[in-house]
């Protein structure tokens, strides 16, 4: 299985600020088999740097993009119009459903329409900081999880990556406060149990489930030797360009 690092460069960079940033990543970016590295960038950036990318080395990402794939839905770009440009989309981050009011159902046409075109969705599930404190956590991440695949035929469902990011741990969080790797061993073991009490063991023991939320150079190992987790979404720390090629250089030392 492969490790993936994705960044998540949110609403940072201008189309020519993330081109410079691409070419150095690009010129500094060891290329590891194993390690699936990837970049969200702003939507202006993906067609620009769809052009400069080396797709051996790293595959582009969008942060989101709309269900329908054409019609009268002003402001929206569709997955369909980003095929081609992308591998990858995540779909449902918190910040969407938080900010922008996604629901479960939302997020589940979008999981479909991503896959329709061809492009992988990242599925970002996870408790905020109250639910957590309810003891909520394993009926939000169920939920947001059967909620989010509820449209995917059951012979695609290998065709999805999870996050599981924390809303508490996101660094943007007022109180954003590191998960353990315990608190992530957790939820990932009940995503991984969920996904197989659904789909089959056998239909998803292959599906990536990555983590998320404040992840840094000096966390990053420590969450990926968490069973089950096979990669890292990075926000903040994918800004800054010697963090991210660390933290792939961790990943590629704690996997082989
Ligand atoms: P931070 O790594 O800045 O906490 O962001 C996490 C995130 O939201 C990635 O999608």
């Amino acid at each position: 299985m492969k490790t993936y690092i994705v960044g998540n460069w949110k609403l940072n960079f201008t189309v020519g600020e993330a081109s410079i940033y691409l070419h150095k990543l690009l010129k500094a970016l060891p290329s590891y088999r194993d390690i699936q590295v990837a970049v969200a960038p702003p939507l202006t950036a993906l067609q620009p740097l769809s052009l400069q990318v080396d797709r051996h080395k790293l595959k582009l990402c969008a942060q989101n993009a709309f269900y329908r794939d054409y019609g009268a839905y002003t402001g929206e770009v569709s997955f369909n119009q980003l095929r081609g440009l992308i591998d990858y989309s995540l779909v449902g981050h918190s910040e969407r459903r938080y900010i922008f009011h996604e629901d479960d159902k939302t997020v589940a046409k979008k999981v479909a329409a991503a896959i329709r075109n061809h492009i992988t969705p990242i599925l970002c599930i996870g408790e905020t900081e109250s639910e957590r404190a309810f003891g909520e956590t394993a009926d939000v991440i169920r939920d947001q999880l059967i909620g989010g695949l509820s449209e995917v035929a059951d012979d695609n469902i290998h065709k999805v990556i999870i996050a599981y990011e924390p809303v508490w741990a996101i660094s943007s969080a007022k109180s954003a406060k590191l998960a353990t790797p315990d608190e992530v061993a957790e939820v990932v073991r009940l995503i991984r149990a969920t996904l197989a009490d659904t789909y089959g063991a056998k239909a998803t023991a292959d599906i990536p489930v990555l983590f998320g939320g404040s992840v840094s150079p000096s966390n990053a190992g420590g969450y990926l030797t968490v069973p089950g987790v096979d990669g890292l979404l990075v926000g903040n720390a994918s800004l800054i360009l010697n963090e991210f090629i660390d933290i792939i250089n961790i990943a590629k030392r704690v996997r082989s």
